[in-house]
């Protein structure tokens, strides 16, 4: 009877669970039976816990956006932005006076950049395209400066000589100023039809690229650009020019999709439209929170998903825009409402589905505010608050890894399993250490709850992308908030050398081997060997490229 069992054993780490095969050697069946019970009783947590393996074919990325890094904002015909006029007024509307001039003077330092996002052994980089480098004035009419398709072209073929999937995102934020000027602006119709052109010349342009991305997060963009005036162009209209530009961004959005599909027949990219949805937990068991975590899920998320995926708006925003409207006094209410042939058109334009996610709240019903005053938070009636318990990162949001979990469910169970893209995930540091445990410990948390939910809820997910690939100017916060794996010192480093944080090792290994390296926890980390770190600056000349002519 003598012989040797090897025993499977489940070893919590974390939130995930490591095979530990064990030898036991067998003296009796006594003992069998005894090894037996054993492994039933440790293999329970096992139906519960993902492995903490990412598939091979799930693509890491890491993600920016033109203006937050690009810098340059004047040079080689390139036209001025919304927010290049924005930056510049006075009084300034940003943190600490600053501006988007330089930033990251990644227009100069492309390449270095790239080798960055190379060096973590990423499978593709998400960047955006500076309109106004193309068409300074916006419009397609004129000629396309040549110095800003050169930039593209360059950027998006040594991307693909990386060996990463260029994703491109057409429109993040920085509408060309002369439109906004000659009254065009994503609060009027008007803008579709340029913007449309202006698309198709960039796919048109840049055959290469391995997914699309129409427009990103058009509920911070509409929400803070027009309706809290915090954001380029500075518009204060809440409750009303918000929806305004919700309304006409997907009309413009699925305007580009349907030219896309009829004009690039024999395009392979995917494209879809990036949209944030955060996660909002009902702060008791009574109903009226629960219908107002999940009023406030309908107006942020579902604002934008809804009419893509499933067609018209959500029926809680109509009906709760269209009673305040009327106690308001309005004639009709304030969210416009689509025709049945816009509903055709802007529904199915999606090829996947992008999220950017960032942060959790406890949601609580809230009495109606008097009919005196319009506003959208009135509209959403709902308080936000943290609970005691979650940590908080620099940036004062709460790190909550369970609620990623359940907005992909939520995800999944309102507009069916499709194929999930987290086109944006990350936390910030405040930029005085290169030792970011805190956002490694982030990352492990948040994608052991993205692998619950690819592992044991089955939701799709197919790719994820950081934000950012390095500190970068975040909006209206400045240089204060510092999103990446790269640090700048923009303050008291003129060389903008970008230097690694501790967070580059962890993905440098996790996207070696596909696994979650985190067995430490917390105060208590053993560090896995991830190679060297801090000291090793990247070592691209910049110089070489500086004064390498485009
Ligand atoms: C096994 O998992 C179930 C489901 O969550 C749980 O209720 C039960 O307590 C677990 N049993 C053991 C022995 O851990
Ligand atoms: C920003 O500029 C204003 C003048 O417009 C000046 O008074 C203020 O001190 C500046 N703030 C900082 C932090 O530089
Ligand atoms: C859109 O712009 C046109 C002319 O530029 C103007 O007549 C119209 O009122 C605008 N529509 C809205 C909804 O602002
Ligand atoms: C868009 O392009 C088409 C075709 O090139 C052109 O006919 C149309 O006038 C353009 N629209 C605008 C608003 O520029
Ligand atoms: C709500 O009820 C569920 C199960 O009934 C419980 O697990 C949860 O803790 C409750 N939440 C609150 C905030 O009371
Ligand atoms: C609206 O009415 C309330 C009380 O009825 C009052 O306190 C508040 O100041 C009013 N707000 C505005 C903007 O008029």
């Amino acid at each position: 009877m003598e012989g040797i069992l090897l025993v499977y054993l489940y070893k919590k780490v974390r939130c995930y669970n490591l095979i530990v095969v064990s030898e036991v050697k067998m003296l009796s069946p006594f003992y069998l039976w005894l090894a037996v019970i054993f492994i039933i009783s440790r293999s329970n947590a096992s139906h519960l816990k993902n492995n903490g393996v990412f598939p091979k074919k799930f693509i890491f990325g890491a993600a920016t956006a033109a203006y937050q890094i690009e810098g340059a904002w004047n040079e080689d015909g390139k036209g001025e932005s919304v927010w290049d006029e924005f930056v510049h007024r006075s009084p300034s509307p940003i943190a600490n006076n600053e501006t988007g001039d330089v930033a990251c003077d990644s227009y100069h330092r492309w390449k270095e950049d790239l080798h960055l996002v190379s060096n973590l052994g990423m499978q593709y980089y998400r960047f955006s395209i500076a309109w106004t480098r193309l068409f300074p004035d916006g419009y397609v009419g004129k000629k396309i400066n040549q110095a800003g398709l050169i930039y593209y072209k360059k950027l998006i073929q040594e991307v693909v000589k990386l060996g990463l999937m260029p994703v491109v995102t057409l429109f993040h934020w920085d509408l060309p100023l002369k439109l906004y000027q000659d009254g065009i602006s994503w609060t009027n119709d008007s803008i579709i039809d340029i913007y449309v052109n202006y698309t198709r010349q960039v796919i048109k342009h840049f055959p290469e690229v391995s997914i699309w991305i129409t427009v990103n997060e058009p509920r911070i963009y509409c929400r803070y650009s027009y309706g809290l005036g915090t954001l380029a162009p500075g518009i204060k209209e809440s409750g009303i020019l918000d929806y305004q530009c919700s309304y006409v961004i997907l009309k413009a959005h699925a305007a580009v999709y349907r030219m896309y599909k009829k004009e690039f027949p024999l395009y392979k990219a995917p494209m879809s439209i990036v949209v944030d949805c955060q996660w909002y937990e009902p702060e008791t068991n009574k109903t009226a929170d629960i219908q107002a975590a999940d009023r406030q899920q309908q107006f942020e998320c579902g604002m934008y998903y809804h009419p893509v995926f499933i067609g018209d708006w959500p029926s809680v925003v109509v009906e709760r825009v269209a009673e305040r409207s009327k106690k308001e006094g309005y004639k009709k209410s304030r969210l416009p409402k689509f025709t049945m042939e816009e509903i055709k058109f802007i529904r199915g334009t999606h090829d996947y589905l992008a999220v950017n996610h960032y942060y959790t709240f406890l949601a609580a019903d809230e009495p109606e505010a008097p009919y005196n005053h319009t506003d959208y938070d009135n509209d959403v009636r709902v308080i936000n608050s943290r609970s005691p318990d979650w940590a908080l990162a620099s940036n004062k949001y709460a790190i909550v890894p369970w609620g990623v979990r359940r907005v992909l469910n939520w995800l999944k169970q309102q507009y069916g399993n499709n194929m999930i893209i987290i086109t944006e995930m990350g936390t910030s540091d405040d930029g005085s250490s290169l030792n970011d445990y805190e956002r490694i410990n982030f990352y492990c948390d948040y994608f052991c709850e993205i692998l619950e939910a690819m592992q044991i809820d089955r939701v799709k997910v197919i790719g994820l992308s950081v934000w950012s690939l390095m500190d970068n100017f975040e909006w209206n916060a400045g240089y204060a908030s510092h999103f990446g794996l790269y640090n700048i010192n923009f303050h008291n480093d003129t060389t903008l050398r970008r230097t690694p944080k501790r967070s580059v090792g962890f993905f440098k290994m996790l996207n070696k081997t596909r696994k979650l390296h985190c067995s430490g926890y917390k105060g208590n980390w053993t560090e896995p060997n991830w190679g060297p770190h801090g000291k090793e600056h990247y070592s691209y000349d910049n110089r070489l490229h500086r004064s390498h002519k485009l």
